[in-house]
């Protein structure tokens, strides 16, 4: 299917707009016009590459693979446009070889833009392997599938071996390969590969005594600009920061004695930490429903941020 004008515009669907689609044009008419057209061939543009742009580009003419096997350094762009389309059909093995050279060539924080009409998209981060701490029974690791089939490898580590044992028949029943249960302590696990592309922590944080010793041992775990990613309660600093959520005193005092008695202990001092350790890409504040407690509602945060100092 064809999806254009923009996520969410769910009227758009099947829709391709016109105006600025030179492929469109140029197979229809026989001609690009200025204003539809490939970027650089647009007057700015093309100005730009006869002012001395075009001598900072090298040409050549190899495959993707065979130029980023013979390139040495980091690389921080890459547009691979619609290729792999062709590869996903005929050569998968070498698609999976491409992304492979992809990643190993790819500097902290690179980005990629391509677009792919394959059914079959299994070699997109492959490579990446996932931690999730404090990980009980894997009930979310059921969100995630099937794209868990792409990781190289997901470690769910918890210190409970019955939360554990219910977690590796989801596994077994699942048939998932590359999901290893770990029975270990989150402040010091390290994962075989000594580093990981993402760690999570899903309601786990504020069951761990020593929470600033899990989030330092993720930090270190982390490769550079890797994602942390975290769902938990929470209550607000008496002064929180600008911008953040500001909860009474009845909250902040109610909350960590009431979660207190099921060992759970919600901190004010989460959310600052992460926003320390971590950039920011997702940090939004909320209330909970309290399973069969009607209109009571509890304080949590979901954060997501990259490892900062080293994109
Ligand atoms: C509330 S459960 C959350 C389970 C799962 N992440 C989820 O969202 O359904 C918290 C889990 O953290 C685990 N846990 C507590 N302290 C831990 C520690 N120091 N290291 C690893 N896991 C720990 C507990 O055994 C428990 O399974």
């Amino acid at each position: 299917m064809i999806q254009a004008g923009g996520p969410g515009k769910s009227g758009d669907r099947g829709r391709l707009p016109l105006s600025d689609n030179y492929f469109w044009r140029v197979s229809m008419t026989g001609r690009y016009s200025p204003e539809c057209c490939p970027e650089y061939l647009k007057p700015d543009n093309f100005q730009m590459l006869k002012d001395g742009l075009a001598e900072r580009l090298s040409v050549h003419t190899d495959s993707v693979l065979g130029f980023l096997e013979k390139h040495d350094g980091p690389i921080s762009r890459f547009a691979l446009s619609d290729h792999m389309d062709w590869l996903s059909g005929r050569y998968f093995p070498l698609l999976e070889a491409e992304w492979q050279a992809i990643v190993d060539r790819a500097a902290a924080g690179a980005r990629l833009i391509w677009r792919s009409a394959g059914s079959q998209t299994e070699y997109v981060n492959r490579a990446g392997v996932w931690v999730d701490m404090g990980g009980g029974t894997g009930a979310n690791l059921e969100y995630s599938d099937p794209r868990i089939g792409h990781l190289a490898k997901l470690y769910v580590v918890d210190l409970s071996p019955s939360m554990l044992a219910v977690a590796r028949n989801r596994i077994r029943r699942r048939g998932w390969q590359n999901v290893e249960i770990v029975q270990a302590d989150a402040t010091s696990f390290r994962p075989a590969e000594d580093a990981a592309d993402v760690v999570t922590f899903s309601y786990s944080l504020t069951m761990i005594p020593d929470w600033v010793a899990a989030v330092e041992n993720a930090l270190a775990i982390l490769k550079p600009a890797a994602q942390i990613g975290i769902v938990d309660f929470y209550v607000a600093r008496e002064s929180p920061a600008d911008g953040w959520a500001r909860h009474s005193w009845f909250t902040r005092s109610f909350w960590p004695f009431w979660f207190a008695a099921y060992s759970v202990f919600p901190s004010p001092d989460h959310v600052s930490l992460l926003h320390r350790h971590f950039a920011p890409a997702h940090f939004v504040e909320g209330w909970a429903k309290v399973p069969y407690v009607p209109l009571i509602r509890v304080p949590y945060y979901t954060f997501v941020g990259r490892k900062r100092g080293e994109a």
